[in-house]
């Protein structure tokens, strides 16, 4: 069974989906593994590392040809989907109600495909959890990078020169980036505290030091089933975000992470909180990717606006690519070790884990919600 990996083509992407520490244990699993050449340099991880485990390294379109499992950061471009061989397994991050075309271009060429932002938040499924590993990077990034922009110390400073107070840092959303954002502050000595629409939300700040701010009456329902955040009335964000604007005034440092799964993330910044914020502060818009939670925020730029520095990076994990890469390729092989058996891949389909993350089999698009969204979706608008 030959597992196969290439180069991300996706700009400014430096992760690579296997990292040569996971070849011993994918091959105990009955894999052979062929990637393409400098498929991992970028990540820092070069060819000769993975030909001393016994990795043959090609070109992408031999690779591609070759695949039976293939295992990649992004989903194939229209090009790769065409070079691989219909039944190949394909696990990536695929976000497939918002690319409806390249999904079902995958489904007429009789790709099986797994999306692994689709694995449920289970207890079960945490070691395979791509989604929490690469939002931990990201949210040590985001500090990192803050601490960085801002003209400030972090931590309080009791010196014979004068005392210096500690940062304040405030964080938007605490899910897995906004917890390992405030764990990260707190060890650098700021202040923190931090807002979320979801109750449970409270108990996991203050367990890291840090104080929770939610607004006093609550009546709406604020999460899912599958914990994820609910979309929230127009009244409720109003109130939001005079609770945030006030927040902000008093902060060093925002970092926000306020994501809504299939929606553009909510704007919780105005323009006019980023008024009222101190010049020199520093705002950290994790939800850049989804258009971002600041009102002036410009996805993939750092800009300054009234004095504030605004940094809303795409992509964060990609650049500490060595260990994002490490965590990615942990979290695959856990997903593999799951899907094979005997040295074969077998989806189950009553596994929530398979039945959840299965987008496309025998040339049908097999999930509910991706299939509705196709059916919907008017033929040739591309993805
Ligand atoms: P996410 O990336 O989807 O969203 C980030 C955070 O933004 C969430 O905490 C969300 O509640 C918050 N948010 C959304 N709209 C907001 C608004 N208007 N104002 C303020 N905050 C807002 O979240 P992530 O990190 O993917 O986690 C999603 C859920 O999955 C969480 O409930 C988390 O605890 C849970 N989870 C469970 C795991 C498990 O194995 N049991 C593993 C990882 C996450």
């Amino acid at each position: 069974m030959i597992l196969a990996s290439c180069r991300e083509m996706l700009p400014g992407e430096n992760r690579v989906a296997l990292v040569p520490e996971s070849i011993p244990a994918l091959k105990k699993l009955g894999f052979e593994i062929v990637l393409e050449t400098g498929a991992g340099e970028a990540a820092g991880f070069p060819d000769q590392a993975y030909r001393e485990k016994g990795v043959r390294l090609e070109s992408r379109n031999a690779v591609l040809g070759q695949a039976q499992v293939l295992c990649q950061f992004h989903a194939p471009s229209s090009e790769d989907v065409e070079a691989l061989s219909p039944g190949t397994v394909v696990i990536s991050l695929l976000y497939p109600l918002a690319h409806i075309p390249r999904v079902a271009e995958m489904a007429k060429r009789g790709l099986t495909v797994l999306a692994l932002d689709l694995l449920p938040r289970i207890s079960r499924a945490q070691s395979m959890d791509v989604l929490s590993s690469q939002s931990t990077v990201a949210g040590y990034r985001a500090i990192v990078l803050a601490a960085s922009s801002l003209p400030r110390f972090f931590p309080m400073l009791m010196t014979p020169a004068g005392t210096i107070p500690p940062a304040r840092v405030f964080i938007i959303g605490v899910g897995v980036a906004g917890l390992q954002a405030i764990a990260t502050a707190r060890r650098l000595g700021a202040i923190v505290e931090a807002h979320d629409v979801r109750p449970v939300a409270k108990e996991q700040v203050e367990s890291l030091g840090a104080r929770f701010v939610g607004l006093e009456v609550v009546q709406e329902k604020m999460q899912d089933s599958s914990g994820y955040a609910k979309a929230q009335s127009e009244e409720f964000l109003r109130r939001q975000r005079e609770l945030i604007a006030a927040q902000c005034q008093k902060a060093d440092v925002v970092v926000t992470t306020a994501l809504i799964p299939g929606r553009r993330a909510p704007i919780l910044i105005t323009r006019e909180a980023v008024e009222k914020m101190r010049p020199g502060s520093v705002i950290i818009d994790l939800a850049a990717e989804q258009g971002g939670n600041c009102e002036l925020s410009e996805p993939g730029k750092t800009v300054v606006r009234c004095g504030v520095t605004l940094h809303a990076p795409l992509n964060p994990a990609s650049a500490m690519a060595p260990q994002a890469s490490q965590f990615f390729s942990k979290n695959l092989q856990a997903f593999l070790s799951l899907l094979m058996k005997d040295g074969e891949p077998r989806i189950d389909t009553e596994d929530p884990i398979f039945a959840q993350t299965l987008v496309c089999r025998d040339g049908q698009i097999v999930h509910e919600a991706v299939r509705k969204a196709s059916e919907a979706t008017p033929p040739g608008q591309t993805g």
